[in-house]
């Protein structure tokens, strides 16, 4: 395992890469949610970079960027347990963005202005421009990003659209805790009866699912904020179900498109999202 810090040591380390690179980005506090995406791109590369950077201009809440779990050294043996090859690169926020620790404005055609983009204000904006960076520095083959933010990772398609180079995105699926919680780094933050009882929000979304083949979207939604209106500790923000390329909301099912449902859910004030395939 190498662990870097400085962009010049970086660079001058892939230097000396032979074959294909991978690039798994990430803000630490790993979990076998994030594995899932190391492993895929191990078996798709010859060397792998795995970043761990907690962006702060993805935050549109500084508390929630304050309570974002760090554990560094935690992830590095994570990580050296599943390949001791791997290289992590972990920069302070100076080394990544040097004076200037600010977002670019980006036009996304649509898909940040719904969901996540509505609820966390510049939030994608944030993102884009800490990805844009990492693409820009590594040049990676491929890049993987987790279906669990499945808005983003449309997001940065779109974005890699753009950028001079080539360079193919690879989306990874949800892995979920036992009870069915997806797994998040925001999870350690909850009580383990929450971390079980969160299992609810998955169980709603296959429900959902299941409804959306006889029903419109109107009652699917209608379900859903019932199921949560009768839960004391957990709040919904929203479930959309939404076309699947432009995310867009949906109120019947048209043929030869792909749905969504998209959740968001405090649960012990901790947001939580998920989203589950609706075809
Ligand atoms: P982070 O939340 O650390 O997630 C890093 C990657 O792991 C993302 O692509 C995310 O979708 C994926 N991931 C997280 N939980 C997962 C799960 N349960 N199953 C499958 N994949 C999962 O997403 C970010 O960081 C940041 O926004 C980042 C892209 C690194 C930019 O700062």
């Amino acid at each position: 395992m190498k662990l870097i810090s400085g962009r010049k040591e970086l660079l001058k380390h892939l230097d000396s890469h032979k074959g294909t690179l991978g690039l798994v980005p990430t803000m630490g506090a790993l979990h076998e949610g994030h594995l899932s995406l190391v492993k895929k791109a191990i078996s798709e590369n010859d060397t792998v970079l795995v970043t761990i950077f907690v962006n702060p201009t993805q935050f549109n809440n500084p508390e929630d960027l304050e309570k974002y779990p760090k554990t560094l050294e935690e992830d590095l043996s994570l990580l050296n347990s599943v390949d001791q090859g791997i290289i992590v690169f972990a920069p302070s926020i100076e080394e990544l963005y040097g004076e200037e620790v600010t977002s670019k404005e980006y036009f996304f055609d649509g898909l940040d202005k719904v969901m996540e983009g509505a609820f966390r204000p510049g939030h994608f904006n944030g993102v884009a421009t800490v990805v844009q960076k990492l693409f820009e520095l590594i040049r990676p083959d491929k890049a993987y990003f987790g279906e669990k933010d499945f808005q983003q990772l449309q997001i940065v398609r779109n974005l890699a659209r753009t950028l001079p180079f080539s360079l193919q995105i690879v989306g990874c699926p949800i892995v979920r805790e036992a009870q069915g919680l997806a797994m998040s780094s925001r999870n350690r933050l909850l009580s383990e009866e929450m971390r079980k009882k969160a299992g609810l929000i998955y169980q709603t979304l296959e429900k959902a699912r299941c409804m959306f083949g006889t029903e419109n979207a109107t009652k699917v939604i209608a379900y859903v904020k019932e199921v949560f209106s009768a839960q004391k500790d957990m709040d919904l923000e929203y479930f959309q179900i939404a076309d699947e390329e432009t995310l867009t909301p949906v109120m019947k099912k048209q043929k030869n498109r792909k749905y969504r449902g998209f959740i968001a859910v405090y649960a012990e004030g901790i947001r939580l999202i998920d989203n589950i395939a609706m075809n």
